[in-house]
């Protein structure tokens, strides 16, 4: 894992920040998902720690045609591949294609592009057990989501579309939700039973 980590630092692969992986496995050993979803699978390191985390079985999906095929190989190197469905498309529609297949999934790791988390909000919402968990990463933005001053024209909409989702998600009864001011920030959604709502 160490040099996963060591290559996708040299090769500027944005993967999971320590103390958030940490957090990640912690709280995917404690949910002990049977399905995970991870959205964002780049070279498939977080996918590898969450599934050393846990007993569950892993669908990933990436849009970046290498990174897919390194992640492959990955799976392969840890003999996962038996507890992964990669797959290659835009998560957007892959989203919604597992929505219409109607699975549920019990964990979901949101960590691909990250003006997006907003429009998936709702389809992550059908594809989740209740009581499930939605561990969504980089809300902070590196501090622009609480430093709007300091955003350039360029990646405005993307961080209002963060902010929009963090007020979203710690807004929505249907979850309950906390977010760390650790690394990049992280929530953490719990989705509420329906005995608990
Ligand atoms: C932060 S990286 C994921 C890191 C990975 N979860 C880890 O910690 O090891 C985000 C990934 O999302 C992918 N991505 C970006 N836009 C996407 C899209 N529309 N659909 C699927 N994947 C996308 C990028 O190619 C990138 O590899």
């Amino acid at each position: 894992m160490e040099e996963l980590k060591k290559f996708a630092e040299e090769n500027y692969i944005p993967i999971v920040r320590d103390r958030t992986a940490k957090a990640l496995m912690e709280e995917c050993k404690k949910k002990s998902p049977k399905l995970i979803l991870e959205i964002g699978t780049a070279i498939g390191y977080s996918g590898l720690l969450m599934l050393k985390s846990c007993d569950g079985y892993l669908y990933t999906i990436e849009k970046d045609e290498s990174r897919y095929q390194m992640a492959l190989k990955n799976f392969n190197l840890f003999n996962m591949s038996n507890r992964v469905n990669l797959i290659l498309g835009d998560a957007k529609d892959e989203l919604e294609k597992l929505v219409n297949q109607n699975i549920k999934f019990d964990f979901v790791f949101l960590d691909g592009p990250k003006g997006q988390y907003i429009k998936y909000l709702p389809m992550i919402k059908k594809l989740l057990n209740d009581d499930g968990i939605v561990f969504s990463d980089n809300v902070l933005m590196h501090g622009l989501t609480e430093h709007q001053e300091n955003v350039t024209h360029k990646n405005r909409s993307m961080v209002r579309n963060m902010i929009a989702f963090k007020d979203e998600i710690m807004n929505d009864r249907e979850f309950e939700s906390k977010l760390y001011n650790i690394e990049d920030g992280f929530i953490i959604s719990k989705k509420k039973g329906i005995k608990n709502n």
